[in-house]
C-alpha cells in the first residue's frame, strides 16, 4: 500500500466516523416492545427493539434469509420476526425458527452481527466496535448527566451534512455573534475577538480571550477511550427571568459521510421549585428559540459543500476547529494502522 492509499483510508475513516465509539442512535421512548426501529450508524443500516424485560438488542437489519430489512417486520416474544417469510431471529443475531420449513438448517446458526447497546439519560447507545477495541470501553458521559442538580431536555435532529461540520460548529465560538445574531439569547456581546485554546483533563477548551458570560463564548471537547461530547453555555438575557445560564452538552454521531445526527441535551442547574418553573417555561417558551437557532446553524452547515475543506482558508478564530480536526485524523490513523497490522498477521 502507499502513502497516498494509507491518506486516503484514514481521511475517509474520519468523513465515515470513527469506530471504536459510543454514539447515541435514538431516544430511549423510541425504542419500543412492540416494533422494532430501524436507523443508520457509520453507513450501516441497524435494526433495534426492546426485549419483554425492558432490554433493548441491536443487530444488522437485514434479514439472514435473502436480505429484506427486520426493521420491517415485527417483535415475536422478545425477537424479531421478518415481515417477508417470517424468519425470526433473536437479540444476539442467530436464527431462532424459520417457521415456513420445519426442521430447516438455518436454525441455530448465528448469521448477523449483534452490538452492544446502553442508555443513559434517556438516550440509546451502540457500540461500533474497532480492531483495536474490539469490546465496548465504559461509556463516560458528562458530569451534569450524572448529577442530580442538572435537569434538562434532550432534542436531536438529523442534518444533510457530514459529521465534522458539525462538530467544527461546536468547536468555533466566534459564529455565535454573527450566526445566531438575531436570536434571543445570542445578540450581544462584541463581534470582534481573539481565541485561545488550553488543554483539559481529557481534551480542549476553546475560548474568547476578550469576552466570557456573555455570548456562546467558549466550548469544550471531552475525549474518552469510548466516546466524546462536547459542551458549552448559553447566557440568558435578562428578559429569560432569573437564573444562570443554560448549558448544552452534545453528542454528534454519523449516518453516513452526508448524514449526521446530533444529540443536544439542554441544561440548568436548577432545584426546588424552580426546577418546575424552568421546566414550564422552557417547554412553553424556550424551547421553541432554541430551535430556532439550531435551525441556523442547520441551514448554515447543510448549505457547505461536502469538500469545503479543500479550498477553505482558516485564521486564528479557527483553533478549536484545527485542534479537532487533528486529534480526529490521529484517532483514525491510529484505527486504520490497527487494521492493516491485523490484516497482515492474518494473510501470514
Ligand atoms: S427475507 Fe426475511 S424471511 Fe425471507
Ligand atoms: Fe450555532
Amino acid at each position: 500500500m502507499t502513502a497516498t492509499d494509507k491518506k486516503s483510508l484514514i481521511e475517509n475513516r474520519v468523513n465515515e466516523g470513527l469506530k471504536g465509539q459510543w454514539y447515541p442512535v435514538a431516544k430511549s421512548v423510541e425504542i419500543k416492545t412492540t416494533r422494532p426501529y430501524g436507523a443508520r450508524l457509520l453507513g450501516e443500516k441497524i435494526v433495534l427493539w426492546r426485549d419483554g424485560t425492558g432490554k433493548i438488542a441491536c443487530i444488522e437489519d437485514f434479514c439472514p434469509h435473502r436480505g429484506a430489512p427486520l426493521s420491517y417486520g415485527e417483535i415475536h416474544g422478545g425477537n424479531i420476526g421478518c415481515r417477508y417469510h417470517g424468519v425470526i431471529v433473536n437479540g444476539e443475531g442467530v436464527v431462532e425458527r424459520v417457521p415456513a420449513m420445519p426442521d430447516c438448517a438455518l436454525e441455530g446458526r448465528k448469521a448477523l452481527t449483534s452490538y452492544a447497546v446502553t442508555e443513559s439519560n434517556d438516550a440509546v447507545f451502540v457500540y461500533v466496535p474497532s480492531v483495536d477495541q474490539p469490546e465496548p470501553p465504559e461509556l463516560v458521559m458528562p458530569k451534569e448527566l450524572r448529577s442530580d442538580s442538572w435537569t434538562g431536555f434532550l432534542c436531536t435532529s438529523i442534518w444533510e451534512t457530514n459529521h465534522r461540520y458539525a462538530l467544527d460548529n461546536l468547536a468555533d465560538p466566534m459564529h455565535g455573534c454573527y450566526l445566531h445574531a438575531e436570536s434571543f439569547t445570542l445578540a450581544y456581546g462584541s463581534k470582534q475577538d481573539l481565541m485561545k485554546l488550553d488543554k483539559t483533563e481529557h481534551g480542549f477548551r476553546v475560548e474568547r480571550v476578550g469576552q466570557v458570560g456573555e455570548n456562546f463564548d467558549w466550548s469544550e471537547f471531552e475525549i474518552h477511550p469510548g466516546n466524546m461530547f462536547c459542551f458549552l453555555d448559553i447566557p440568558y438575557p435578562p428578559a429569560a427571568g432569573p437564573g444562570g445560564f443554560m448549558r448544552i452538552v452534545g453528542f454528534v454521531t454519523p449516518i453516513d459521510a452526508r448524514t449526521t445526527k446530533v444529540f443536544f441535551w439542554r441544561l440548568r442547574e436548577v432545584e426546588g421549585t424552580a426546577r418546575e418553573s424552568w421546566r414550564f417555561l422552557y417547554r412553553a417558551q424556550l424551547e421553541e428559540n432554541h430551535w430556532n437557532v439550531l435551525e441556523q446553524d442547520r441551514v448554515m452547515l447543510e448549505g457547505m459543500p461536502d469538500d469545503a475543506r479543500k479550498r477553505e482558508m482558516l485564521y486564528q478564530h479557527d483553533l478549536g476547529v484545527s485542534r479537532l480536526r487533528q486529534m480526529l485524523t490521529r484517532a483514525a490513523k491510529a484505527q486504520v494502522e490497527a487494521e492493516m497490522k491485523a490484516a497482515e498477521v492474518a494473510a501470514e
